[in-house]
């Protein structure tokens, strides 16, 4: 591949004119500020950040860019989890960060329009104002942004009943690489109208264009919810439990597993959470039925707690006011927060169909005995998405830095084995793409690539990325 070119002083000038100074970086601490995401410690800054504010801009950028051959790194409010927004190759940082308007939301056919800079939770409040719902709920929905979701395809607990961002984008605005403006589909709720490059750009990683506007669907808004906190004297029963519950004929709006030191960790790190946990606890399922009906929603609950029974849980904290149900959904959102504070640590994202969760999870447990190493896993268990965090403990560097990627091999090669794959709503990004090969053949890959270079044939959109 020819090598990128350098961001000179002429190319600065450029982007001043174009952007104005103040849309324009390349002081050093700038340039580390939007250099990290929240991938470990990774920190590759940007030759240049810019902060565009109309798709206009976008595409003069990614003109100028194609033209110069110089690689560009879109960057969306920085909370991804596999590097997506790293500037592996230096160039244009671009921050969508200033383009976060809330456009049109169109009452009359459930749809918000917004740019790619706008905050996950302020889409969520929009629609709640007028009665409306938008249920992709990352974790860092307070913090992270359309943009990034979209890119990444991202999910969070409710996806289990309402689906991840995928299920709610209906069409997409998208610069080019080579500064062209398209749109992906049309606002309808039905379209088999040729190749779906709406779902194409969904999920890309910013690899072959970068999303300047969202066209979502909402849905009346859901009012009731309780949630129901169980205990497990075994994880794997926990683990066991979690399909048995669909089979009894129930979706619940979240369905999470937290394996006990992710509930010690997270109650160590915010002080402000105090729930009581029996020594002998292992792990919890924290499942959330939703609706309409409370009446309905209290039968359902009933049903999983027979279920749950089954399964020797211990005795369910039921959670129906305002106050139990934000701390104990607090505890879960931060865990990740949590487990980054107080170890050096990898996570991965597998995802295994749900029935094969036990299996995962045993898995996960003997390479890292074989490995020597401890890991502390929670996650989405309803969509058989388990968040496993690899904790560098007693590691040496060594044994960190060139062994266990033979683990993380092992550990995806066991979740293609169970009918899975490796990220399920991460993405691969930076640190996962040396895996590729697990979940894909030759030809698959191969694919995957010619698509790449259909949209990228230069190479310049978010290079390093999602290949190896
Ligand atoms: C969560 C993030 C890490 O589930 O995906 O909390
Ligand atoms: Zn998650």
């Amino acid at each position: 591949m020819k090598t990128f070119t350098k961001i000179s002083s002429e190319h600065k000038e450029y982007f001043i004119q174009l952007l104005g100074e103040e849309n324009v970086f390349f002081k050093p601490e700038q340039l580390n500020e939007f250099g990290h995401d929240e991938t470990e410690d990774f920190v590759f800054p940007p030759e240049v950040a810019l902060t565009p504010r109309n798709t206009e801009q976008v595409s003069k950028v990614m003109t100028y860019c194609f033209k110069n051959h110089i690689p560009v790194t879109p960057i969306g409010s920085q909370t991804g989890l596999s590097g997506g927004a790293l500037s592996l190759h230096g160039g244009v940082g671009l921050s969508m960060k200033k383009m976060n308007k809330i456009i049109q939301l169109d009452e009359q056919n459930l749809q918000i329009t917004v740019e790619p800079g706008v905050i996950t939770e302020e889409i969520q409040n929009a629609a709640i104002e007028k009665g409306l719902f938008y249920a992709p709920d990352p974790s860092s929905k307070g913090s992270c942004s359309i943009g990034g979701n979209l890119a990444e395809n991202a999910g969070g607990p409710r996806a289990v009943k309402y689906g991840v961002t995928k299920d709610w984008v209906l069409n997409l605005e998208v610069v080019l690489p080579n500064g062209e403006i398209i749109w992906t589909g049309a606002n309808t709720l039905k379209n088999s109208t040729g190749y779906n490059l709406t779902q194409l750009m969904v999920g890309s990683e910013g690899t072959i264009g970068i999303i300047t506007k969202a066209v979502l669907k909402l849905i009346p808004y859901v009012p009731n919810n309780v949630s129901l906190l169980a205990p497990f004297k075994s994880a794997k029963k926990a683990c066991e439990a979690v399909s048995a519950i669909f089979r009894a004929g129930i979706t619940p709006s979240a369905l999470e597993f937290m394996e006990r030191d992710a509930l010690d960790w997270i109650m160590n790190f915010d002080e402000s959470i105090n729930i009581k946990i029996e020594d002998d606890t292992k792990a919890h399922l924290l499942i959330e039925i939703d609706g309409s009906n409370l009446d309905l929603i209290y039968q359902e609950c009933e049903k999983v707690g027979e279920v749950l029974t089954k399964y020797d849980c211990g005795e369910i904290l039921f959670a129906d006011n305002e106050a139990q149900k934000e701390e104990i959904w607090r505890m879960r959102r931060r865990i990740g927060e949590a487990v980054k504070s107080n170890s050096i640590y990898k996570e991965e994202d597998t995802v295994v169909p749900r029935y094969e969760l036990p299996k995962l999870l045993e898995g996960v447990k003997s390479i890292g005995d074989k490995f020597g190493f401890k890991s502390v896993c929670y996650g989405h268990a309803g969509d058989g998405n388990l968040h496993i965090n690899i904790i560098k403990g007693e590691l040496t560097d060594k044994q960190w830095n060139e062994e266990l990627h033979l683990a993380i091999r092992e550990i995806f090669e066991l979740t293609v084995s169970l009918g899975g794959t490796l990220s399920g709503e991460h993405g691969i990004g930076y640190v996962q793409k040396g895996y590729m090969d697990i979940a894909f053949n030759k030809v698959e890959l191969g694919l995957l690539k010619s698509i790449k270079n259909v949209f990228d044939p230069t190479g310049i959109m978010n290079p390093g990325k999602l290949f190896v």
